[in-house]
C-alpha cells in the first residue's frame, strides 16, 4: 500500500454514500427546478459528488484504481439515469401544470378526418365482416380476359370499346370493374368463398357532376354447394338494413353478362323517406347496387364446377352511395380534397 491515503473500502463506503445521498433528493424532487438544483448539487462541474469521488481515484493505491474506476461508473450511470427518468416525468408538468398560466388561449389542434367515401367504405366492410365475408384484392391494370372475356362479356360487347375502356396497350387496360378479382378469387381458393372486394376502378367518362373516370366499388362473392337467390335477398337485405337503418328495399330485373338472374336493388330514399325529392329525382328510391346468381359460365372459366357450386355476386359504389347518404348534389366535390368540405366528416 504504498503511500495510498485512502483504501478501496473507504473508497467503495464514498460511492455509496453519494448514491445514498442523491437518489432519494432525485426521486423528491417535486418541480423541473428542483430536479435541477439536486443535479447541481450531485453531479455539478464546479463542486458535485462526482467531480470529488473521481478527484480521489489519485489517492487510491494504483493496482486498486480500475476496481474503484468501475464502482464509481456504475453509480454514476445508475444516478445519471434516475435523474434522466425523472426529468421525464416532470417536464410535461411544466406546460400542463402549475407553471402554465391558465388564460391562455388553447392551442388548436388539427384533425384528419377520414374521407367520407372511406367511412362508408368501412362501414360496409364492416357489416360483411360480421356475416363471415374476408376480403380479397386484385391488381388495377389487368387483361381483357379477366376484365369482360372470363366475365361471359360477348366478345362485341360495347363495353371493350376503346370508347369506354381505357387501355395500357393491346393486352392491358385500367379495370373497369372489380368483377375480375371474382375470377381471381374463383381461381386461388377453393369454395365456400365468402368475400368483399374493394377497389379503384377506371372508366373513359367525362369528369361531371355524376361521373368521374376513377371511382371505387366493392363487389361481394358468395360461391358453395346450394347457395340461390334467398341467400343473395336475405344477405342484401340485412346489409340494407344495417347500413341505412330500417329501409324498405326493393329489387328489379336488370342485366349483366356475368350474372343470371341479375337484379338491381333500391333502397327507399333516406332523405324524404319514398315521398319524392332532388336527391331521388322524384322516384323516392336509390339505386344501391347490382348483382345477381352467378353465370355458370364465370365459374367454369375460372375452373369451378358449376353443376356441383352455385353463388351469388354484386357491386356497389361506396361513392354514389355517401353522395345520397349526406344529400352531395357534385360527385367532384368528393375528389377535391378541400378541408372545408372534408372537415365536416369528423367521427
Ligand atoms: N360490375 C358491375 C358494374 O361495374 C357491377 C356488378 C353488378 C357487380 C352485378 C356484380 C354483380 O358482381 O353481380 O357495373
Amino acid at each position: 500500500m504504498s503511500g495510498a491515503t485512502l483504501t478501496i473500502g473507504d473508497y467503495q463506503a464514498l460511492v455509496s454514500a453519494f448514491e445514498a445521498e442523491a437518489m432519494p433528493a432525485i426521486a423528491g424532487a417535486d418541480s423541473v427546478d428542483a430536479l435541477e438544483a439536486v443535479r447541481a448539487k450531485h453531479l455539478g462541474r464546479a463542486h458535485g459528488w462526482l467531480r470529488t469521488l473521481s478527484a480521489r481515484l489519485g489517492e487510491l493505491d494504483r493496482g486498486d484504481r480500475a476496481a474503484a474506476g468501475r464502482a464509481f461508473n456504475e453509480v454514476r450511470v445508475r444516478v445519471e439515469d434516475a435523474l434522466a427518468e425523472r426529468q421525464q416525468t416532470l417536464a410535461p408538468a411544466r406546460e400542463g401544470g402549475a407553471l402554465a398560466d391558465p388564460t391562455m388561449p388553447a392551442r388548436h389542434s388539427w384533425a384528419g378526418v377520414v374521407h367520407p367515401v372511406s367511412q362508408v367504405l368501412d362501414e360496409m366492410i364492416a357489416i360483411f365482416r360480421e356475416l363471415g365475408f374476408t376480403i380479397a384484392l386484385g391488381p388495377e391494370t389487368e387483361s381483357p380476359w379477366y376484365n369482360f372475356g372470363a366475365l361471359n362479356f360477348p366478345a362485341d360487347h360495347p363495353a371493350m370499346d376503346l370508347h369506354d375502356t381505357l387501355y395500357v396497350s393491346d393486352d392491358v387496360l385500367l379495370r373497369t370493374h372489380t368483377s375480375p378479382v371474382q375470377v381471381r378469387t374463383l381461381q386461388a381458393y377453393p369454395p365456400p368463398i365468402r368475400v368483399l372486394i374493394p377497389g379503384n376502378v377506371h372508366r373513359r367518362d367525362p369528369f361531371d357532376a355524376s361521373h368521374a373516370p376513377a371511382f371505387t366499388q366493392v363487389e361481394g362473392l358468395v360461391v358453395d354447394e346450394g347457395i340461390g337467390f334467398a341467400d343473395l335477398k336475405a344477405t342484401l337485405n340485412h346489409f340494407a338494413r344495417r347500413f341505412f337503418g330500417a329501409a324498405k328495399t326493393r329489387f328489379r330485373p336488370s342485366y349483366f353478362p356475368f350474372t343470371e338472374p341479375s337484379a338491381e336493388m333500391d333502397v327507399v330514399c333516406g332523405v324524404c323517406n319514398g315521398s319524392g325529392c332532388g336527391v331521388c329525382k322524384q322516384t323516392g328510391w336509390i339505386e344501391i347496387l347490382g348483382s345477381g346468381l352467378v353465370h355458370p359460365a364465370v365459374l367454369e372459366s375460372a375452373g369451378v364446377d358449376s353443376e356441383r357450386y352455385t353463388g351469388w355476386a354484386f357491386g356497389m359504389g361506396p361513392g354514389r352511395t355517401a353522395l345520397a347518404r349526406h344529400g352531395i348534389p357534385d360527385i367532384r366535390i368528393l375528389y377535391d380534397s378541400d378541408v372545408r368540405f372534408l372537415g365536416q366528416f369528423s367521427r
